[in-house]
């Protein structure tokens, strides 16, 4: 018998290499989106349940103003939103970006997971498409995204992320043309205020792993920006038989390196969730070494890290773990380096 042996020679259920299961981790303090999470998790629902719940509390809630409708507005003042979702033991994804006028973002990226056979859906059709499954299309723009917008107009459309253009982008509005030359180096006016993207991970008991994200991106982007948070690998990743990854920050620049991707692999390798987390911001630091970012990571055996880049605006990251040892969201933090 092999099950008195386990009790002879460990003290604690959670020995041979397994932590508490299920479990939720989330990007950044959004608690009561790892309330949603967990409260799918401990009655015993999917992962995927766990993801879109909680993401899409954090759509309602809007999160910190970076998440859902009437935040981040573009340079035309419009909220658009970006979600994926990724079933680990499939490894179906479903993803949206650039949606307009619909709220549920998550929920139209596990829509086209669930009612096509595609992966991502972008723009004005995604919305065509939400609308025909039934999504509600309403005005995304708010009181708050509009003062946003009109403070923005008023300082002469500082910051932005235009460059080698005229007028000059750093003093100007648009309409903007290409200039001579590729000479512009622009500092990107990116900090913890202008994103701070949900990204969830969960792990039920049987071995299944889930990911997705949801975000209203970046303020005053260029409209048809598209972040890191829908692109499968960057954004998010997840693979039953090594673990899941999801990542923050200045999509821009992370999405160059499929951080989420490279975690996962790493962690399949046999690699530590923290130090699979942290080679993922090593590798973005070597060639953007004050970038703003972070990433969460865990593997199958239920056990979780993050690493965050270390930025004159980030020095301490903060996420969300639910798990049966708490069984209440709990807040974590890791320094960054
Ligand atoms: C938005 O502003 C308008 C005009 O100032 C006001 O009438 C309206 O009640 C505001 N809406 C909200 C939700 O605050
Ligand atoms: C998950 O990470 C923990 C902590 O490093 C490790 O003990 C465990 O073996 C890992 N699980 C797997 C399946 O690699």
């Amino acid at each position: 018998m092999f099950l008195p042996l386990v009790l002879i020679f460990s003290s604690s259920p959670f020995s041979l290499g397994q932590a508490p299961l299920p479990l939720a981790v989330n990007t950044w303090p959004f608690k009561s989106a790892s309330a949603a999470a967990w409260s799918v998790l401990r009655s015993g629902g999917s992962v995927l349940d766990a993801v879109e719940k909680g993401c899409s509390r954090c759509e309602q809630e809007q999160c910190d103003g970076s998440v859902g409708f009437g935040g981040s507005p573009d340079e035309s003042g419009e909220t658009t939103l970006d979600a994926m979702i990724m079933n680990g033991n499939t490894m179906e994804v479903g993803a949206v970006a650039d949606l307009r006028r619909i709220k549920n973002a998550i929920g139209v990226a596990r829509a086209v997971m669930e009612r096509t056979e595609h992966t991502m859906l972008v723009g004005e059709s995604a919305s065509v498409f939400a609308e025909n499954m039934g999504f509600v299309a309403e005005d995304l723009t708010t009181n708050t995204s509009l003062n946003i917008f009109s403070q923005w107009l008023k300082g002469n459309c500082q910051p932005n992320y235009r460059k080698n253009v005229s007028p000059d982008s750093s003093k100007s509005c648009g309409p903007y043309r290409p200039e001579a030359g590729l000479t512009q180096k622009r500092a990107r006016p990116v900090n913890i205020h202008s994103h701070d993207t949900i990204g969830l991970i969960a792990l039920d008991g049987n071995g299944h792993v889930a990911a997705g994200t949801s975000t209203n991106g970046l303020n005053h982007k260029v409209p048809g920006r598209v972040g890191d948070s829908p692109i499968i690998g960057a954004g998010a990743y997840a693979d039953s038989s090594a673990g899941a990854a999801a990542a923050t920050g200045d999509g821009d620049i992370m999405m160059r390196f499929l951080p989420s991707y490279l975690a996962v692999e790493l962690m399949r390798a046999g690699a530590d969730p923290s130090a699979a987390c942290k080679s993922a911001i090593s590798r973005i630091k070597r060639h953007y070494s004050d970038f703003f970012g972070a990433i969460i990571c865990a593997n199958i055996t239920g056990h979780y890290g993050a690493a965050c880049n270390k930025a004159p605006s980030l020095a301490e990251f903060h996420y969300m773990v639910s798990n049966p040892q708490s069984d209440t969201p709990t807040l974590k933090s890791v320094d960054c380096f």
